[in-house]
């Protein structure tokens, strides 16, 4: 071969392979490329087998083509790794680390329902006036869940149709948390100062009322108790939670285990006593029943009704709720867990 046909071949030899690096992705690839340009079989080594029949003066001229071949194909190669390596830094900055991005907020953390955050809230109220937390079973008898609270043997709420029971006759749920007053005086010495929270359940279904709900009930049994004692405590529960502006009035009602027997309505928070639809346009909405525990159920549980007495009232933790989150259209949706109603509350 001529010597100048050998220097335009390895020319060529090394345009191909620069050629042939714009199409490789990664490096392994890259170093094989290289070795098989110029390792020990490749073309260029079949080349230089030839040096010999080439004339000793064109001997040097060739052998700088070889040389720069050579240094085309390994310049080459280097330049491509380098590349690559840059190209696929910058690819993980960009897939894992971009510092100019906001943060993303954490997803899918837990939070309080807010009717627990509400529960809780009022519960400290009472604790911070020296009340104890008292629980009791959601499923009761007929005597702790009336015939100890004074319940008449034909009281309506005894019917299928106001109490859900589990076995009828037997057991049922229970209809208002007023059973743990009873459990509480049958276990504990006095005096008692009690709240207990729970979830109750009744038949009733709609708007505003839901069959299963949240109460707070609560119990002072000790010597000298009389009603201004039970205003105090119950003013000084609504001024904390809804402040001491709301005005606040003692209707006269009836329960079987009061007497005498009182509900608390507060003015309406939303129009200030003028009549809305929060307040079905009477300016005042209920909150809570109470009264003087009444005799005939202190001396059912063996307490001495001459030396003791005591008030209890029944908050309605859901009514509360409402109140303090204007604008909850319906109580159901407390119940139907809904995350993006739920997630409105997170704190
Ligand atoms: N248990 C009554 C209710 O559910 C509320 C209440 C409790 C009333 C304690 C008086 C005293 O309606």
């Amino acid at each position: 071969m001529e010597s100048k046909h050998i220097i335009s071949t390895l020319s060529d030899i090394a345009s191909r392979c620069e050629f042939e690096l714009t199409r490789l992705s990664d490096e392994p690839q890259i170093r094989a490329l290289q070795a098989s340009f110029l390792g020990a079989k490749g073309e260029i080594a079949q080349l230089q087998k030839l040096l010999r029949e080439i004339p000793a003066e064109a001997r040097k001229e060739v052998g700088a083509a070889f040389n720069g071949a050579k240094q085309r194909i390994t310049e080459a190669c280097a330049k491509a790794i380098e590349a690559k390596r840059g190209l696929e830094e910058e690819r993980y900055l960009h897939s894992r680390l971009d510092p100019t991005l906001p943060g993303r907020a954490p997803t899918g953390v837990g939070h309080l329902h807010p009717l627990s955050i509400v529960m809780y809230d009022i519960v400290d109220v009472f604790v911070s006036m020296g009340f104890d937390v008292a629980t009791g079973p959601e499923i009761e008898t007929d005597y702790y869940n009336f015939a100890a609270l004074n319940f008449p043997a034909d009281h309506p709420a005894r019917d299928m149709q106001d109490t859900l029971f589990v076995k009828e006759g037997e057991t049922l749920l229970r209809t208002h948390t007023s059973p743990v007053q009873i459990r509480t005086m049958l276990r504990r010495p006095l005096p008692i100062q009690i709240v207990a929270p729970g979830a109750v359940y009744r038949r009733d279904d709609d708007a505003t009322h839901s069959p299963m709900f949240v109460q707070i009930e609560g119990l002072l049994v000790d010597q000298g108790i009389s009603f201004a004692d039970l205003k105090g405590v119950l003013e000084t529960f609504i001024h904390i939670v809804f402040g001491r502006d709301v005005k606040l009035r003692f209707r006269p009602s009836f329960f079987p285990f009061t007497e005498p027997s009182a509900e608390v309505d507060i003015q309406c928070i939303s129009c200030k006593g003028d009549g809305c639809r929060l307040c079905s346009h009477t300016g005042w909405i209920e909150v809570l029943g109470s009264g003087m525990v009444d005799p005939n159920v202190l001396e059912g549980v063996g307490v001495d009704a001459e030396r003791y007495t005591g008030f209890a009232f029944g908050v309605g933790v859901d009514r509360i709720a409402m109140l303090r989150y204007e604008g909850i259209s319906s109580i159901r949706l407390f119940y139907e867990n809904d995350p993006r109603f739920l997630s409105c509350f997170r704190r």
